[in-house]
């Protein structure tokens, strides 16, 4: 069985039901959250993305002014917008690096490989697909050299608030004192904005919410009658919880493999988490899981953080 079967068969048997968000990232996922990241409402990319294309001096100098050579591990890389700005630069630099892109997507992996070597020929490239801390491991296997973990996009959000101090942890005792992490924050901020960002207008998000049943049923050989579930996003200001459901328009059942599931009208299925921050709220994760704070780079609107830490 496999563990996407073994997974959606545990959610949709618990007394409030659940999908794990890391499996809306099929190909068809991946392409939706494209146009995610495209639309208007959708900021954090936009954010993200001009702390690393105006701030990519300063950025670059945190490692070069202090590694000879290192190799940089990219923890759900995806298409890579971000950090090319930063690979470019070093590369520029002629800084000694590896660059290790991890993704639980093969299809991200393959397109980070056709893409990259065009646009940077002299960029030392080699994908890992699979889980992070399992091709962090992979990386470590592969050369002895200092690490700098990337954790963009706030990737991080998508795990519960009361679990992420562990996921740091986590991180830190596979990495050595001197290490560095770079960890993009989506920041606490007017709670329409965070809304809308998770209801586009469009649909996108809708789509890519809906597209989760659609590849239980392709992969699965599930039923589910997609046209009778909608997208239903929340936030919540005082916790910083965002969180989207699907909520089945009628009662109706689902098979999958041998299991039936039964959804009364109005029921929903959570399906992800994407936890806003405040900065102090990060400061407190790296000093309760042996990391040191050492620089914060903000968007001009300081909606978005990426936060450098250091291993102790
Ligand atoms: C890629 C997990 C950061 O939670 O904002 C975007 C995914 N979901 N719109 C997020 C997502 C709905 C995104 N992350």
């Amino acid at each position: 069985m496999s563990q996407f079967l073994v997974d959606v068969l545990k959610g949709l048997s618990a007394p409030e039901k659940y999908l794990e968000s890391k499996y809306f990232y099929d190909a068809a996922g991946d392409a939706i959250f494209q146009q995610i990241m495209d639309c208007p409402e959708y900021y954090p990319t936009k954010c993200e993305l001009e702390i690393f294309s105006n701030q990519t001096q300063e950025l670059a100098s945190v490692f070069t002014n202090r590694f000879q050579s290192f190799d940089i591990v990219e923890l759900g890389a995806g298409d890579a917008t971000k950090s090319i700005y930063l690979l470019k630069e070093l590369v520029d630099r002629e800084t000694n690096f590896t660059y290790y892109p991890v993704d639980i997507s093969t299809n991200v992996i393959d397109q980070l490989h056709k893409k990259l070597p065009p646009q940077l020929p002299a960029l030392k490239l080699k994908g890992l697909n699979g889980e992070y801390f399992e091709m962090l491991e992979e990386a470590k296997q592969q050369s002895n050299n200092i690490k700098v973990v990337l954790f963009l996009g706030s990737n991080i959000g998508n795990i519960p608030l009361n679990k992420a101090e562990d996921f740091f942890r986590q991180l830190r005792s596979h990495l050595q004192p001197g290490d560095l992490v770079l960890i993009g924050f989506d920041l606490k901020k007017n709670p329409l904005v965070i809304l809308a960002a998770y209801n586009d207008k469009a649909g996108y998000t809708r789509d890519f919410n809906l597209n989760l049943l659609k590849r239980i049923n392709k992969d699965l050989g599930g039923d589910f009658a997609v046209e009778n579930f909608k997208h239903y996003p929340t936030y919540d200001p005082h916790t910083g919880t965002c969180k989207s459901y699907l909520v089945s328009t009628t009662k109706q059942q689902v098979h999958i493999e041998q299991s039936t599931f039964y959804l009364e009208e109005g029921e929903t299925i959570h399906t992800e988490i994407s936890q806003k921050f405040s900065v102090e709220q990060t400061n407190t994760f790296a000093l309760n899981s042996g990391f040191e704070p050492l620089h914060h780079f903000f968007d001009s609107k300081k909606w978005f953080l990426d936060a450098i830490w250091r291993c102790v």
